[in-house]
């Protein structure tokens, strides 16, 4: 089955949290799917901050995770608003900070032309201005604890394996994932020297609420097939401090190593057939 731990090759020995300094784990998007199964992933002894939209959700993860007096701090901020963005880097950065995990994110579907545009300036603003502005807001300050700690800072950047295919469709959530995966990949090697693991996640499909939310027509009946949430977040926790680039899966392997055995001018028009399928669903 897609999405097994051990098809995802994950060691329950948590490789980058060996070394990560004390202090907190921030999660972006930790509300729900991926962000909160990496919150339920992480050591139970480690502190969280967990930011989301709504308060409801973070407030579950809350009562979940704040067990034997760990502290979890909650914060609900709109990510994709200038003051939301400030609100959550204020708030991290009052505090000792260890992993910073850029998750949240929303995608878009339809023909470019008849989407909201409001809704793919905010996909813009959350999946790539969001992850870019909170790195470069509480960079400094993880780097200056792991100095001070002596130990090693975290940073994840939860990207797709859609950040190498251009579907049609889905085009502006795709370039924005490919937005992440090269700030991810170009970081790791910027700061390479530096006490600190960078890590890019690039999921396959996964379970989660995010192609309902986005419209995304089932192309049949019952649950959408993906990736189990939980095997992500104990991928990504095993390979940080191990790989600058995860692909999680036999199912991301095959597309990203897939995708490149292919010429762009024969890809194109399948990437273009297999979304209208999927659209022919709806
Ligand atoms: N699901 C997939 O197939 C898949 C595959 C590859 C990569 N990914 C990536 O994984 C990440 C997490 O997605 P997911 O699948 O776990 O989706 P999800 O279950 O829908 O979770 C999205 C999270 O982002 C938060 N969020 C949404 N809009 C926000 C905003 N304006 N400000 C702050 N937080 C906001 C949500 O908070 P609320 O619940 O409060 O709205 C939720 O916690 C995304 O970056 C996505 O691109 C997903």
């Amino acid at each position: 089955m897609q999405g097994r731990l051990t098809d995802l090759g994950a060691s329950p020995n948590l490789c980058g949290m060996k070394t990560l300094t004390p202090g907190f784990a921030l999660v972006t998007g930790a509300s729900s799917g991926i962000g909160a199964a990496l919150a339920r992933a992480l050591p139970p002894d480690r502190p969280l901050l967990l930011t989301a939209l709504d308060q409801e959700g973070l407030l579950a993860m809350q009562a979940e995770l704040a067990r034997d007096g760990r502290p979890v701090q909650i914060l609900a901020a709109d990510l994709a608003s200038d003051a939301g963005r400030q609100a959550v880097i204020d708030w991290a950065a009052a505090r000792p900070l260890a992993l910073l995990v850029n998750n949240a994110g929303i995608c878009a579907w339809g023909r470019l032309a008849e989407t909201d545009p409001a809704r793919l300036a905010a996909l813009v603003r959350l999946n790539c201005l969001a992850p870019l502005l909170l790195t470069r807001a509480l960079l400094p300050a993880l780097l200056a604890e792991a100095r001070q700690q002596g130990g090693r800072a975290g940073l994840v950047f939860v990207a797709s394996i859609v950040a190498w295919l251009p579907l049609p469709y889905v085009a502006t959530y795709c370039a924005s994932k490919a937005f992440d995966r090269f700030l991810g990949e170009a970081l790791s090697q910027e700061l390479r020297g530096e006490p600190i693991d960078v890590l890019t996640v690039c999921p396959p499909v996964t379970r989660s609420g995010l192609a309902d939310a986005a419209g995304i027509p089932r192309e049949g009946p019952g649950p959408r097939p993906g990736a189990d949430p939980a095997a992500i977040a104990a991928a990504t926790l095993a390979a940080l401090g191990r790989r600058t680039l995860l692909l999680p899966g036999r199912a991301a392997r095959r597309a990203v190593w897939g995708q490149a055995l292919v010429p762009r001018v024969l890809l194109r028009p399948l990437l273009r057939r297999r979304m209208r399928r999927t659209a022919a669903a709806g």
